[in-house]
């Protein structure tokens, strides 16, 4: 889908360009040469007949073959210009004498052609008056061949090639500089998408010392690096410069300010950095700027005087910020804004509305407040701007009441209306309804009152509708949107599904979180006749699915979680995201369940009463990323199924809290994140031949596991290492497992923080844990956990490890709760520890350690209980101390309040807050601040649980967790 509108996207405008260029043509009388070159190339050329539109027609029966299609003449007669622009043609060029026997050609223009990888042809340097080469999107691969570095007429050459999935061409040997040092008369270049592979110095210094009179540059996804050197600043005629998709890590240039024809800028995802320098903004010719994708270039948009040529301004997703200046008005040519997922705030001018060209303005994901602009008093407002067709302002701080409005005034071109994620009050207006050229209508998380449905039909067109997390009653009897495909109604108090039977391409439909009570109706799987893609029935009160039923074809997203349900575990056939987590089903997992469904991503049947064993056929395509069957009765023979082995891109798998009798699950994909076994009967060595380096997450806390833990098993845990890497880590957390939507990973983990099960709903990015706690783990620890710098939590507790506490756990800078409480553990506590300044938990409790406690500031903070049971240990917390000075200190535990309750509400909502949004995980990644807000909030309230944990343990804790283990 991505994929098939970003083709064509360029195609429109790659079009566009050729339609501009091919107005003219010449009516002189062909040439008799000419004219059987011309019929031998169409000979040549092998090419689609039903596609071709220009060649098909060329023919011997047409005299003046310069009246044919895609043919241009001098006065002469001579061919000067091939114009053969999306002919379906895949070869015949290779060795074609004809085409390069056309001396006279100027132009040349074969874009859009397949031509299947082959080279560019050496043959092509004959066309010595060649000036303009387009060869773009033509299918072209590999080395551009050195014969163009000859051509040195060309004013233009374009081989960009923007479809992704060919064999890229490439700028090696020859290198930018051989290609391009003679070709001085150059003015417009495009290499988009060719592999250029140089570092900035290189490019930048080839191209401003070769080509001085450059208008347009187009270098976009040329995996170019940065800097951007000065020597570019020579070229002053630039008009066009095109860098998007390139890592150039560095900051703008302020000399760019100073190219007095630059029209366009567009600097989209090039990893920028700093400050932007605002005098580009106002460069008077400048009329496209795009820098968005650039999370760490900051700036503000600057005041601007009169007469500015900005049409399109772009900084989606960077970190800008500040307020919009009044004097945004003075753009009055300005079509299209687009400040998404930046860090925007205050008021939206009012003065927006005076820009008449205004087409497309999206203000999402920032933070603006104060009253929405459409509502301003009439007409100074957006909505009353004729061009207006699409005005996104979700996600933003909006607030206040919004009142009807006369629908006259408004503009009757806008098709896209995005006002969801605000604070605005009262019921939706009415007014909304009757803005019939809607096609998208997002009003989700704001408004009360009622709506009802049959009121939205007005919208004939509506495409797309909203109305999610209202605190709405929405109410329906029959309603028909013809050309509706989107429905969200999740939260909207429904009792009963909303009759949508007569819905002929709805795909998607999201009734979550409502109250509908008793069986999900057959209706409900022909709609459309199995038009359905998506389907979110998920937290209602559904008992069953009404039979007959035929679960169409194409659901590919069926998420029933949090129901009712019992009876057949049903079989999507196509599916890839199936959860049926938290509901009632307890019969065995059907045996042929992966022979069906081959397609899995994403499966949980968490939560359920489900028996018997996990079926062989699991991983039978091999596509499951995240299988979550924790808390049932699986047993059956009582072993994981050898098959996860051909589960190859499995990251999640989550078997905790079943039967399972089995050793070690060495057979696990290396692509593995997160391994949870909890609570089972898992028993033997932990020893394996292989590695798992992104492992983020091991849970084997109670089993019967046994013997020592080998330090390779740690070392391979690279995932657990990463400190600084920040491109790493980014890879590492951008954990999208589908492009289907914003579709990301959500599976509960269970996560033991001393003893407290932690329902972690969403992983976070960064955390990583270890818990080996209550096995049969025996001898020493080895020194190599010391190296898993990222470790948040490590639990070895309830084992009989021997030995001294490794020095090198002084390296886990990041860790918040160390338990290894109830070994055997001897030896002083090192000093080591007393330098984790995060470590909020601590507990050493029973084991053989003696010695002074180390002093630290935070060993201060931890309870006597910490170190209790150890008879040997001496000095502040404990209550021996080991020198008289120490003996009137005052040694009372950290008081504990009623505010160290867990805010349980706020750790799902920060935590589904990062994980849910692909571009908060950005801010999270690549703003420092908002990382270490986030995480302060998230350490808080770790920091309360832990607290509340020790005061829990304190009374009798440690008594229910032996009957725990014991089970
Ligand atoms: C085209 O027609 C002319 C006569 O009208 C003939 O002499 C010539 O051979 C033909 N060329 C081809 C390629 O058929
Ligand atoms: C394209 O090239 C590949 C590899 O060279 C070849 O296998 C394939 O048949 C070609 N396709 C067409 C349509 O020529
Ligand atoms: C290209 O330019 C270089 C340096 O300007 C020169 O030495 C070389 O002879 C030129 N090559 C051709 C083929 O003109
Ligand atoms: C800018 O464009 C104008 C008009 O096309 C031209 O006359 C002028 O020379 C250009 N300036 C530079 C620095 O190239």
């Amino acid at each position: 889908m991505a994929l098939s509108l970003l083709s064509h996207f360029f195609l429109i405008c790659i079009l566009s360009k050729f339609c501009i260029t091919n107005f003219t043509r010449a009516y002189s009388q062909c040439l008799e040469d000419q004219k059987s070159l011309l019929l031998e190339l169409k000979n040549e050329l092998i090419f689609e007949l039903s596609a071709s539109r220009k060649l098909v027609k060329w023919n011997n029966q047409t005299e003046n073959c310069c009246t044919w299609d895609g043919v241009e003449c001098d006065n002469a007669g001579h061919v000067i210009s091939l114009h053969l622009v999306e002919e379906a043609i895949s070869g015949g060029i290779e060795n074609s004498s004809s085409l390069f026997s056309f001396t006279y050609l100027e132009k040349l223009n074969l874009a859009l052609n397949n031509f299947n990888s082959t080279q560019i042809p050496k043959g092509i340097q004959n066309l010595k008056y060649l000036s303009h080469m387009n060869l773009s999107n033509a299918g072209f691969g590999g080395q551009v061949p050195f014969e163009l570095s000859l051509m040195k007429r060309l004013v233009s050459l374009d081989i960009s090639s923007v479809f992704p999935g060919i064999q890229p061409l490439k700028v090696e040997n020859p290198n930018l500089k051989l290609l391009l040092q003679n070709l001085t008369g150059l003015k417009e270049l495009y290499l988009d998408g060719v592999d250029i592979s140089a570092q900035g110095k290189e490019w930048c210094q080839v191209i401003s010392s070769s080509l001085p009179d450059l208008k347009d540059l187009s270098l976009r996804w040329c995996k170019l690096s940065g800097p951007l050197d000065f020597s570019l600043s020579q070229l002053r005629s630039l008009s066009v410069i095109r860098l998007d998709g390139n890592n150039l890590s560095t900051t703008v240039p302020k000399f760019f300010a100073n190219f007095s024809n630059l029209t366009t800028l567009s600097l989209g995802g090039c990893s920028l950095e700093g400050f932007f320098p605002g005098m580009i903004f106002r460069i008077p010719t400048l009329e496209n700027l795009d820098l968005s994708n650039n999370e760490l270039l900051s700036g503000s948009i600057p005041e601007f005087p009169q007469g500015s040529s900005l049409k399109t301004v772009v900084l989606s997703y960077t970190n800008f910020s500040g307020s919009l200046p009044d004097s945004l008005s003075n753009l009055s040519m300005l079509s299209k804004i687009d400040l998404t997922n930046s860090k925007f705030f205050g008021p939206i001018p009012s003065t927006l509305a005076n820009l008449t060209e205004l087409v497309y303005v999206d203000l999402s994901l920032n933070s603006f407040i104060g009253l929405i602009p459409p509502f301003y008093i009439i007409p100074q407002s957006l909505l009353s701007l004729p061009s207006l067709q699409k005005l996104m302002l979700s996600n933003n701080q909006f607030s206040g009441k919004v009142e009807e409005f006369s629908t006259l005034h408004y503009s009757s071109g806008l098709y896209e209306l995005d006002l969801s994620s605000n604070r605005l009050e009262g019921p939706i207006p009415e007014s909304f309804f009757k803005l019939e050229s809607l096609t998208i209508l997002l009003l989700s998380y704001n408004f009360n009152g009622t709506v009802h449905l049959e009121k939205i039909q007005r919208l004939r067109n509506l495409t797309k509708l909203e109305l999610s997390y209202n605190n709405l009653s929405v109410s329906s009897s029959s309603s028909v949107f013809p050309q509706l495909s989107w429905l969200s109604l999740a939260s909207c108090n429904l009792y009963n599904f909303p009759d949508l039977r007569n819905q002929s391409i709805l795909s998607f439909l999201d009734l979550s979180n409502n109250q509908i009570t008793g069986e999900i109706p057959s209706w409900i799987w022909e709609i459309g006749n199995g038009a359905l893609v998506q389907l979110n029935l998920s937290c209602n009160f559904l008992v069953d699915l009404q039979k007959p039923y035929q679960i169409p074809k194409n659901i590919a997203v069926l998420d029933l979680h949090s129901n009712q349900l019992r009876g057949e575990l049903l079989l999507p056939p196509q599916a890839v995201y199936v959860d049926y987590s938290s509901n009632k089903f307890e019969k065995p997992i059907p045996l042929d369940f992966g022979y069906n469904v081959s397609f899995f991503v994403f499966l949980s049947l968490a939560n359920n009463s489900l028996t018997g064993a996990i079926p062989l056929s699991l991983c039978n395509a091999g596509y499951l990323q995240v299988l979550d069957l924790s808390f049932n009765n699986l047993s059956g023979v009582g072993k994981l199924p050898l098959s996860l082995e051909k589960c190859k891109s499995l990251e999640v798998m989550n078997v905790g809290n079943n039967n399972i009798v089995d050793s070690f699950p060495c057979m696990l994909s290396p692509s593995l994140r997160v391994l949870v076994l909890r609570s089972n009967r898992f028993h033997g060595e932990l020893r394996c031949l292989k590695s798992w380096p992104n492992l983020q997450i091991v849970d084997i806390a109670y089993n019967n596991f046994s013997g020592h833990l080998y330090p390779e098993s740690f070392s391979s845990w690279r995932a657990m290492m990463l400190n600084d890497d920040a491109e790493l880590r980014r890879n590492h957390l951008r954990f999208k497992f589908l492009p289907l939507n914003n579709f990301f990973f959500q599976d509960e983990v269970t996560l033991t923080i001393k003893g407290l099960e932690l329902k972690l709903v969403k992983i976070l990015g960064d955390f990583a844990s270890v818990d080996f706690s209550c096995n049969n783990f025996q001898g020493e620890i080895p020194d190599a956990i010391g190296a898993l710098s990222s470790l948040y939590l490590l639990n070895l507790s309830y084992n009989t490890l021997t030995g001294l506490i490794p020095k090198s756990f002084g390296n886990l800078t990041q860790l918040g709760s160390l338990d290894l409480s109830m070994n055997q553990l001897t030896g002083v506590i090192p000093m080591e520890l007393a330098g984790l300044t995060f470590l909020s938990v601590l507990n050493l409790s029973y084991n053989k350690l003696f010695g002074q406690i180390p002093n630290g500031p935070q060993f201060q903070t931890f309870p006597s209980a910490s170190f209790e049971g150890n008879t040997g240990l001496c000095g502040f917390p404990a209550n021996i101390s080991c020198s008289i000075t120490d003996e009137n200190e005052d040694v009372s535990p950290p008081k504990l309040g009623h505010e160290m309750e867990i805010e349980w509400d706020y750790i799902s909502a920060a935590l589904g807050y990062v994980v849910g949004l692909g571009s908060i995980i950005w801010l999270l990644l690549c703003c420092q601040s908002v990382r270490q807000k986030y995480f302060e909030h998230v350490d808080q309230v770790l920091v309360k649980i832990f607290y509340r944990q020790d005061r829990k343990q304190r009374r009798g804790g440690r008594v229910l967790r032996n009957q725990v283990r014991r089970q």
